[in-house]
């Protein structure tokens, strides 16, 4: 495999969020996020959590050494409450000269900068009014949105509105944030009301930002294994996980109301829709980035439980499953291209995450992780192929730069091409998949 065989208007990125790397959690008047919230509650594992690996103060050298491994663009998120503590005005300027500070930088290096106006930190403020179940949220989302894209819109030409929705409304299933627990219909709820927000707000930045800015947003994007059902009854699960877990956001983002009809889980969210959602829940993204570590979750046949959701591990190259517990499947990347392609939300694709979290081990000096390379370059492959078919994705973000805070699970998983040694005043030690990439990508190296 080499780089010219993805062409000249292929992006070649790196992606990170806020809460996972900046550290400074009240540097500059920032207040507190619900990450802050979670590590003060001891719901982040290990130590250090709010520390990130301390990129707001080491960015310089950062920057430097994710230029230097050859990549083109770098993948950041702006935290909400550092730019507006508690979620409304007023704006932060200090906070805001933290990301002036980065953009500028990126630039100087050639490194183009795609910023995700959300990713997670939501402000503890508005959690604590209620979080994505006050309807009013979509006012206060989009204001924000707004205000980034008039603050930062002059150097950033690559914009993604949410991460991941599903990830917040999956912790808000699991209850993993909830002191009463899971609360499957409040995440229903918030999930409209995100959809709602991601529309309004990628209106608020276009009139800002106007057509030559790339609007886009990210999903968990993925699809249930077997790929391939060959019976009715599998068939029909399948659908319904696949549109509780992507459809759900897309299905509205492309104009095409919610997918009841796959599943009767869906049907709590008709209370919910008000005259007028479905048409304000529409929005023509530029692109759609594609978030892929694995297949999704599926529904086993377990004895005593009967259906009960598990990640099942395909019959594929490796049986074999991510520290964070997703199955190693790149072909199941192949199978989600192909049924995206088509859906009016993604008429063009992006991969804006994909990587493998291991417990890498420092020895002599260095980390082998040739588990990693491998999973980039099948994955990588698998794009190639994707793009000899026809389907139009033109980008690809490692996840991640360096090792970071995995969320709950703290600095146990690592995902980054560097190593972080916590114990070693964070120094970056790129690993041997760092190495790869930076050949692929500078040398013109076939790997
Ligand atoms: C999220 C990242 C996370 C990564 C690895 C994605 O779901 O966007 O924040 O670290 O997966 O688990």
């Amino acid at each position: 495999m080499q780089r010219a065989d993805f062409g000249d208007d292929f992006t070649w990125g790196v992606a990170s969020a806020s809460f996972q790397i900046e550290g400074a959690p009240t540097a500059d008047g920032k207040k507190p996020s619900i990450w802050d919230e979670m590590v003060r509650l001891g719901r982040v594992a290990g130590e250090g959590g709010d520390q990130g690996i301390q990129f707001h103060d080491r960015y310089e050298d950062d920057l430097a050494l994710i230029h230097e491994l050859g990549f083109d663009a770098n993948r950041i998120s702006l935290s909400w409450p550092r730019l507006m503590g508690n979620g409304r005005d007023p704006w932060n300027p200090k906070g805001a000269d933290f990301y002036d500070r980065v953009i500028d930088r990126m630039l100087e290096l050639g490194l183009e900068p795609w910023v995700t106006v959300h990713h997670w930190d939501l402000p503890l403020a508005l959690w604590n009014q209620g979080a994505w179940t006050r309807r009013g949220i979509v006012e206060d989302f989009a204001a924000f949105a707004e205000r980034c894209a008039e603050a930062f819109g002059d150097r950033v030409k690559h914009w993604m509105v949410f991460n991941e929705p599903f990830s917040v409304i999956g912790s808000i299933v699991a209850g993993l944030h909830e002191r009463r627990g899971p609360h499957p219909s409040k995440a229903l709820r918030s999930a409209h009301h995100m959809n709602l927000a991601c529309a309004e707000a990628g209106r608020r930045m276009r009139a800002v930002l106007g057509d030559a800015a790339q609007i886009g947003t990210t999903n968990v994007m993925s699809v249930v294994h077997p790929y391939e059902p060959t019976d009715e009854r599998t068939a029909r699960r399948k659908r319904a996980l696949e549109a509780l877990m992507v459809d759900i956001f897309l299905d509205p983002a492309g104009g095409l109301g919610y997918p009841f009809e796959a599943t009767k889980l869906l049907a709590p969210l008709k209370r919910h829709i008000e005259d007028g959602d479905l048409e304000a829940a529409t929005f023509r993204y530029d692109f759609m980035g594609v978030q892929y570590y694995g297949p999704l979750v599926g529904l086993r046949q377990l004895p005593v439980l009967g259906p009960t959701p598990l990640l099942s591990v395909p019959d594929g190259e490796v049986r074999i499953r991510s520290e964070v517990g997703v199955p190693l499947d790149p072909e199941g990347l192949l199978w989600t291209l192909r049924k995206y392609a088509r859906h009016p939300a993604a008429d063009r694709l992006v991969i804006t995450e994909g990587g493998f979290g291991c417990q890498d081990r420092l020895v002599d000096g260095r980390i082998r992780d040739d588990i990693r390379i491998w999973s980039y370059r099948r994955h990588l492959e698998v794009v190639a192929e994707a793009r000899a078919e026809g389907i139009p994705v033109d980008g690809y973000f490692a996840w991640s730069y360096a090792d970071n805070i995995e969320w709950y699970l703290g600095r146990r998983p690592r995902f980054g091409l560097v190593y972080v040694d916590y114990e070693d005043d964070y120094r970056r030690i790129p690993k041997d998949s760092a190495r790869w990439f930076q050949a692929l990508l500078t040398e013109g190296a076939d790997v």
